[in-house]
């Protein structure tokens, strides 16, 4: 069996939402503790609903196709079904990572998160902050 799934390989070589938004409503970068990657989305939302997302990464094959996965699953949808949104169900998407590779997709779920949080911020909207990573050490929780 290949390593890697035909999704995973057409996300990675023609990954979706690759990009910078101008006056994006939500930004959040995170790293990963793992291999010192790093990912940064961008969120416009509109009524409470994801219009657009974007993201730019330095990180390696399984990080991009999990984050363009990831863009399309939120694209059009409201901020709690992005919230919603794990790691497992952008690996299920895209019919499985390698177990090695699992910790690649922890990166676009985080980033989104962090964008989202970012995003209420930035608005005085009040959350639940159990629902986000912890910031001094977003991985701990794996
Ligand atoms: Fe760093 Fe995959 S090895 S994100």
């Amino acid at each position: 069996m290949a390593l890697y799934s035909e999704k995973v390989m057409d996300h990675f070589t023609h990954p979706r939402n690759v990009g910078i938004i101008e006056n994006a409503d939500g930004v959040g970068e995170i790293g990963n503790a793992k291999c010192g990657d790093i990912m940064k989305m961008y969120l416009k939302v509109e009524d409470n609903v994801i219009t657009d997302v974007k993201f730019e990464t330095f990180g390696c094959g399984s990080a991009i196709a999990t984050s363009s996965m990831a863009t399309e699953m939120i694209k059009g949808k409201s901020i709690d079904e992005a919230l919603k949104l794990t790691n497992k169900a952008v690996a299920e998407a895209l019919d499985g990572l390698p177990a090695h590779k699992m910790h690649c997709s922890v990166l676009a779920e985080e980033a989104i998160k962090a964008a989202v949080k970012d995003y209420y911020d930035r608005n005085g909207i009040a959350y639940d902050k159990s629902q986000f990573p912890d910031e001094d050490c977003p991985h701990c929780h794996e």
